[in-house]
């Protein structure tokens, strides 16, 4: 357990980090969040993660300002307290407190909430490993490019996985992909990198922009178009990316198995491109 959370203006000891009862986050999940990666104790893509909080915060109208270099010096307290250097940061910024009415009152003070965990990350190299995923109707809102934390549907389809050992539910809707539940889907097709395009169907991932900066540096061409669950099960290669799995492999969508069930080329060299990335900065 981490020792330490971050709870409006006041570090905290983790075990008392508490809100109200009546916070808007709480009873509404009026409320946003971001999840940003820590490897050998550098943020990663940290402005890429700021840049959608502000347009999260803007969406939904909820007035907190912020700057990069207060939450950077909280963010690196907070990894030395809980003696972290390769996890998450999470952080989660509430309308505020109000007794309970949709409607909400301007002015109110937001809350914020920030810890972190330590967590393993896939990286390639010997222990990298391909996932098992399964598909699952998509029942999300229409607003899928704000990070709320409004996501039962997607713990509903995640829990989905988990009940037949999958790490991943693979959205469809009307025979398409959308994302996965915590994550950005690619399919590669010859020399065809594939992947939905970022309108209000899904969220744009900090670290699919990333991505999308490094394929610049190959010879494969970006098409981003949504793509059908026939196109998915055909591939030659699939993965998916996020800031707690990076570029992780799939090797089975239901009872299909993709490329033999073994680790893709060009997935691998993704991956093996990103992590660079990362370590350089
Ligand atoms: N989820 N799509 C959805 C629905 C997500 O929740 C996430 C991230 C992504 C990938 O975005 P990024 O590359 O910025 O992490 C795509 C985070 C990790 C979470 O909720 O834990």
């Amino acid at each position: 357990m981490p020792s330490h959370a971050y709870i409006n203006n006041k570090f905290v000891s983790f075990k008392n980090a508490k809100i109200h009862i009546e916070d808007r986050g709480l009873q509404f999940a009026d409320s946003v969040y971001e999840v940003i990666a820590v490897l050998n104790g550098n943020l990663i893509d940290l402005d890429f993660h700021l840049k959608r909080l502000r347009y999260s915060l803007k969406e939904l109208k909820i007035s907190y300002k912020f700057n990069k270099l207060d939450f950077k010096n909280i963010f690196h307290k907070l990894l030395g307290k809980n003696r972290i250097s390769n996890g998450i940061i999470y952080l989660q910024i509430t309308r505020g407190v109000q007794y309970r009415e949709h409607k909400y009152k301007n002015k109110l003070i937001p809350t914020l909430i920030i810890y972190s965990r330590n967590k393993k990350f896939n990286l390639p190299g010997k222990n990298f490993k391909g996932v098992n995923t399964i598909t699952f109707e998509d029942l999300r809102w229409k607003r899928r490019d704000i990070k709320t934390v409004n996501l039962l549907p997607n713990i509903i389809a995640a829990n989905k996985a988990k009940q037949k050992n999958a790490y991943e539910a693979i959205l469809l809707q009307d025979g398409k992909v959308t994302e996965g539940t915590s994550s950005n889907i690619w399919i590669i097709k010859k020399n065809n990198l594939i992947t939905h395009p970022a309108n209000s169907d899904i969220l744009k991932g900090v670290t699919r922009t990333s991505l999308l900066k490094i394929i610049k540096k190959t010879s494969l061409k970006l098409v981003e178009k949504s793509f059908t669950h026939k196109q998915l099960l055909e591939a030659d290669e699939v993965f998916l990316t996020s800031s707690g799995s990076f570029i992780t492999p799939i090797l089975k969508i239901d009872k299909k198995k993709i490329n033999k069930g073994k680790i893709g080329n060009i997935t691998l060299k993704l991956a093996k491109m990103y992590t660079t990335s990362c370590t350089n900065g």
